[in-house]
């Protein structure tokens, strides 16, 4: 077999650098190593090598290879928190579950769920105009939001009353995974106390999806909607139902990563359009144009075309999902590079969306690069928010219209400026989160 170049990378363990606390940093310090090493750099990051890719073509090729490059196995930190869902499972058993799923995010059948995005948005404008002129932190606002939205569009359920819970647990157990990833890496039944708070809060998460499905036993026929599919659907060669703990991970899976992304990308977006308030007047304007003062409807949807611009660059400079990790199946060459089975191959919209070598004024917020015209000169796999390949995000265009609606009805109904003296900080956790929320002060317009 051809032997590739070895990888070029910093000496020793990044994990024990004096200077920097990386794990803090992560995204950031991928940036550097772009600088430093260019298309591609080796990194031992604890126990483990991390090859990291920074080059449009490198990116494409891992994305679309899904059988050499498949989800971290062992240990991998969305297994530890998904179990074995559509976001994590693998193989055949993987693309079975896909062509189950896909077809309810299907752009066509997405119609149906403007009403009820537009009501849970509607709710939560209706408490906002009680909070005039406080100061009052969207982060947590989008949060309740977006779960809202998911358990009464996917599931026809009202999940509001359960939001803490969700929440904190949701955080505990990222920030308890993050901690996690040192050097010596125990099993997760070894009884320390980050793994007990990981079981602990698994469990309420798992309690609580537990509830969903089983007020739905008690009313089956009543719903056609995603819960019901995935509950009544048969294998076709065993004629088998998904187990209770199958459907229980599905299910998690698709509350967990279909509310807390777009809750992060909304607060982001809010937040960049409090600090450029041309943008958001701009916005303002195309809102009254389109909408005049009449309802929200999927047909002004497609029209609204400088919304549709802030949204995507808002996720081009704090994309949610900020890394997207591989492990190497076999041993294999990228651009002439030697990759060892068991490596960790890492892409990371996050660092490759702020490429100074494929971005002009990569820092600054710029809607208009995302003008079809502008469009076409965007190298691919420079702009991968939503990932690529067959792992292409599952929910993306019912995101990007769930996005529109919140944004669109905020906009037209609010004005907002940030809390005085307020600094954004990142927190890279398994997605990107403002660390201190995004407090903003409200105004009805
Ligand atoms: C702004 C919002 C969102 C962002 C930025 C986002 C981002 C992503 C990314 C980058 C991936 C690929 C991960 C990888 O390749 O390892 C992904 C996968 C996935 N996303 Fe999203 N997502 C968003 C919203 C949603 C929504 C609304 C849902 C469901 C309601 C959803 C469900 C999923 C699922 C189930 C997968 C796994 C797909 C598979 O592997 O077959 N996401 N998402």
């Amino acid at each position: 077999m051809t032997q590739g170049a070895s990888i070029p990378g910093p000496r020793g363990n990044v994990l024990l650098m004096p200077t920097r606390n990386i794990r803090k940093k992560t995204h950031e310090y991928l940036s550097q190593l772009e600088k430093k090493y260019g298309d591609i750099s080796k990194i031992k990051f604890g126990p483990f090598t991390v090859i990291y890719i920074a080059n449009p073509d490198y990116i494409e090729y891992v994305l679309l290879n899904r059988d050499a490059y498949i989800k971290i196995q062992e240990g991998g930190m969305l297994r530890i928190l998904l179990g074995n869902g559509l976001l994590t499972s693998e193989g055949e058993f993987w693309l079975k579950q896909r062509r189950l799923i896909q077809p309810v995010f299907h752009k066509q059948r997405l119609e149906r769920f403007v009403q009820k995005i537009s009501e849970s948005t509607d709710d939560m404008l209706s408490v906002w105009e009680t909070k005039q002129g406080e100061t009052t932190d969207i982060y947590n606002e989008m949060n309740r939001l977006t779960l809202d939205i998911v358990g009464k569009t996917l599931f026809s359920t009202n999940v509001k009353s359960e939001f803490d819970k969700v929440n904190t647990a949701l955080t505990k157990i990222m920030t308890a995974i993050r901690n996690r990833s040192r050097f010596m890496r125990f099993p997760l039944w070894v009884p320390l106390p980050s793994h007990l708070r990981i079981e602990h809060n698994r469990k309420l998460l798992n309690e609580t999806i537990g509830d969903i499905i089983n007020q739905r036993r008690n009313e089956i026929g009543k719903f056609d909607d995603l819960l019901t599919m995935l509950m009544e659907v048969e294998d076709a060669d065993t004629r088998e139902r998904m187990t209770d703990k199958q459907l229980r991970d599905e299910v998690l899976t698709i509350f967990i990563a279909g509310h807390e992304t777009t809750a992060n990308a909304m607060a982001f977006t809010l937040y960049l359009l409090a600090k450029n308030p041309e943008a958001k007047a701009r916005l303002q304007k195309e809102l009254t144009e389109v909408l005049g003062n009449g309802e929200l409807s999927f047909e002004k949807l497609q029209k609204l075309e400088y919304t549709t611009m802030v949204i995507k660059e808002s996720m081009r400079l704090y994309p949610p999902a900020w890394m997207i990790p591989r492990e190497a199946a076999k041993d294999d060459i990228i651009g002439g590079y030697q990759i060892k089975k068991g490596d960790k191959v890492l892409a990371s919209p996050y660092a490759m969306q702020r490429s100074p070598r494929y971005w002009k004024n990569p820092e600054e917020f710029i809607p208009e690069r995302f003008t079809t015209e502008n469009m076409k000169d965007m190298p691919r796999y420079a702009y991968f928010p939503f990932g690529g390949g067959q792992r292409l995000c599952v929910g993306n265009n019912f995101a990007m219209m769930e996005m529109q609606i919140i944004l669109a009805k905020i906009c037209a109904q609010f004005d907002f400026t940030l809390a005085e003296n307020f600094e954004m900080e990142l927190t890279p956790l398994i997605t990107l989160r403002p660390k201190e929320g995004v407090p903003l002060r409200l105004i009805k317009r």
